[in-house]
């Protein structure tokens, strides 16, 4: 008998998926390792994240097909050059309030054998893992978010990828914004975390940062602005996270609908700065939504290779029997948390150590106090 372990990607998909599903099957299956394991394995892919364990029928073998795939190192062999994820994801919450399937996942995971789930994603797929464990589903997590805001890990797959994204599309505006001698105010991802935006910034040198872990004053953008126009430097560019709230505002939200994890689809804060700033200034003013593309694309070499360093770490576990845990890196040594810390709080910017409150930028000193 051999234990079959079922594979999932759940949340927003980002490059780096693929390479970690394509390592747990290799890593699983690999035949020179199985001769020296008492433990057998099959993987099967689950489609659509937590959807496919809740739509799924057990019983009929077209809703089985429809909603499960098996994996084999034939198949995955080229995966981890592709973004996105080839097993499909969703935002469904098995234990949203308002429609809670979590009974029929149980039933589901047990009638389909699957023994162990290998589950990748953020805070809100990793919880879910978390509460499927409480009631004796053996799981296994892999960090994903391009936010990078999961707590017990030093990276989360598709941050890097992302920053590259990042980083290509602000060179590109440099050239029309200097051309026009205009302001241009570029919003990242990042709900709760400035990650992505602090340092998506600094790699693309903008001027100005703003995060959500500092509300910042529209005045003092402006003047910082009028400063360096002041200087004769013809453009500025300024990175804001989707999060990011002017003090005494709130978030800027596309829609007031929200997901099965109770998650509202932000955006506006870059529109708001930019209408505010040519206001106040006369400056010539536009803006640019990232929005997904910093989750598209091909994965960068970093993406490839954490999703390769995971996917094995995850199968180790398993051979370990160490469930209840996530895979993690830090300093630079490939370890694991258990999901309750990875998911306990989740790991912003430290304001003090990393961001510059005067100049909203990434601060100038790393080895002073
Ligand atoms: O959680 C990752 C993330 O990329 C956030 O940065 C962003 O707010 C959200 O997903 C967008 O989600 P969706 O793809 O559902 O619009």
């Amino acid at each position: 008998m051999s234990t079959r372990i079922g594979i999932l990607t759940g949340g927003g998909d980002c490059p780096g998926l693929n390479s970690a599903i394509k390592w747990v099957t290799k890593t699983a299956l690999d035949p020179l390792l199985a001769a020296n394991r008492k433990e057998k394995f099959e993987v099967w892919g689950i489609r659509d994240g937590w959807r496919g364990l809740v739509e799924v029928d057990p019983k009929a073998p077209d809703s089985v097909q429809r909603w499960l795939m098996p994996l084999d190192e034939l198949l995955v062999r080229t995966w981890d050059r592709s973004g996105g994820t080839l097993l499909g994801t969703s935002r469904t919450n098995p234990f949203s309030r308002q429609n809670d399937r979590s009974e029929d996942v149980l039933k589901n995971i047990k009638a389909l054998g699957l023994d162990t789930l290998v589950v990748i994603g953020g805070e809100d797929t990793l919880g879910v893992a978390l509460r499927l464990h409480k009631l004796g589903i053996k799981v296994v997590g892999i960090p994903k978010t391009i936010d990078r805001d999961l707590n017990g890990t030093d990276y989360t797959l598709g941050y890097d990828s992302a920053l590259n994204v990042i980083t290509e599309e602000v060179d590109k505006l440099r050239t029309t914004a200097g051309s026009h001698s205009r302001t241009f105010i570029v919003e990242t991802m990042g709900r709760h975390a400035g990650w992505l935006a602090l340092e998506g910034g600094q790699a693309s040198g903008a001027y100005i940062i703003l995060i959500p872990e500092w509300d910042f004053g529209v005045d003092r953008v402006c003047q910082l602005l009028m400063r360096r126009r002041d200087t004769g430097i013809r453009y500025s560019i300024v990175v804001v996270s989707e999060g990011a709230r002017a003090r005494g505002e709130k978030e800027h939200y596309l829609s007031d609908r929200a997901d099965g994890f109770g998650h509202k689809v932000l955006g506006g804060i870059a529109r708001f700065i930019s209408r505010e700033v040519g206001e106040r200034t006369g400056l010539e003013t536009r803006y640019v939504v990232l929005s997904h593309l910093q989750r598209g694309g091909r994965p960068s070499a970093q993406d490839r290779l954490m999703g390769r360093r995971f996917g094995i770490a995850a199968v180790d576990l398993i051979l370990k029997q160490d469930f209840g845990r996530m895979v993690s890196v830090l300093n630079g040594e490939i370890t694991s948390v258990p999901l309750q810390e990875a998911i306990a709080e989740l790991r912003i910017v430290d304001v003090t150590r990393f961001y510059d409150t005067e100049r909203y930028n990434g601060r100038r000193s790393s080895l002073l106090p």
